[in-house]
């Protein structure tokens, strides 16, 4: 990596600075396949530019990425089909949690941003219409920037999620009652509830999150993002990416960040690194307890933030 820290050191210190936390908050309840996972895991990765990662603890265990999966969603459709998105979708914070329905009838079905589950949506539809294959074309993209061919859906959780979807079925029509769903919502659905499903672990994460550090060059060096583009992804994720916490995680930890409600967070130094951690246990906005408290104490003992 890049400079002289001692990674390896630091992770270890951290993990033994969080460990206390561990197991603290509450993992996800809603679906069984996410309840049953062991509240005391945790594991934490770093990837340098180069894509040398180092981890602690459980960094090489697959976990459902949930939310996590939108960063790179949107990555893609902003790759793929241009600026055009931002005409159905906000980039400010929403202050509500991050299946609300409540602002989204009085701004006429646009959501807040790209990161609660309406906005996700949006951009999930938009990759659907300009590939005919969100939730593959997401996959495809997820194994080659991770180089982990092994990455894959995971079928109990998608089955679970779309058993227990109707409050994203909601949000689907409503938006799609304002004309800002393209696509047939049960096949919406299927895309959005398969791409929450993916398992990916901490080192999965953070090399497969390394464009958005390296400016917007994937991992064979070639361009996804114009170096502007993934600046305005960090940004976003710096403002929304942690729903109604995300001025707590800026104060906190000071990086872009996205959370999953499977407990996992990706944060970016931008032209530094990436991180990724991961522990069951979330506080009351969806964030794991004890990945927020890692990621703070790497920023305060490193002074790695783009603040
Ligand atoms: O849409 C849902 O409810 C889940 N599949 C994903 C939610 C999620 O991870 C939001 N984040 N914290």
């Amino acid at each position: 990596m890049a400079d002289t820290l001692d990674y390896p050191a630091l992770l270890e210190r951290i993990a033994a600075d969080v460990a206390a936390l561990v197991g603290s908050g509450t993992p996800a309840e809603y679906i069984p396949a996410l309840a049953s996972v062991d509240p005391h895991r945790f594991g934490m990765a770093v990837a340098g530019l180069d894509g040398t990662v180092h981890g602690v603890g459980d960094w090489e265990v697959p976990f459902s990425t949930q939310s996590v999966t939108k960063v790179f969603a949107l990555a893609l459709a902003l790759a793929e089909g241009g600026d055009s998105l931002w005409e159905r979708v906000g980039r400010e914070p929403s202050g509500n949690p991050f299946n609300s329905l409540v602002q989204l009838e009085y701004e006429n079905g646009i959501p807040r941003n790209p990161f609660i589950n309406a906005g996700a949506l949006v951009v999930t539809d938009r990759l659907q219409s300009l590939t005919g294959d969100a939730s593959s074309e997401l996959l495809g993209f997820l194994r080659e920037e991770s180089r982990n061919p092994e990455l894959s859906f995971d079928a109990e959780v998608a089955a679970s999620e779309q058993e227990h979807g109707d409050r994203n079925a909601a949000v689907a029509h409503f938006m799609a009652s304002y004309g800002n769903i393209d696509n047939p919502v049960p096949a919406l659905l299927e895309h959005y509830f398969w791409q929450c499903s993916i398992e990916m672990s901490c080192a999965d994460l953070a090399r497969a999150g390394l464009f958005l550090a390296r400016h917007g060059l994937r991992s064979d060096g070639s361009r996804l993002l114009t170096r502007s583009e993934a600046k305005q992804i960090n940004a976003v994720m710096l403002t929304c990416g942690t729903y109604d916490a995300a001025g707590e995680f800026a104060y906190r930890v000071g990086l872009p960040g996205k959370s999953g409600v499977g407990g996992g967070i990706i944060a970016v130094v931008p032209g530094q690194c990436t991180l990724a951690v991961w522990s069951p246990g979330l506080d009351a906005q969806g964030n794991s307890v004890a990945g927020v408290a890692a990621l703070d104490r790497f920023t305060t003992l490193t002074g790695l933030s783009v603040f």
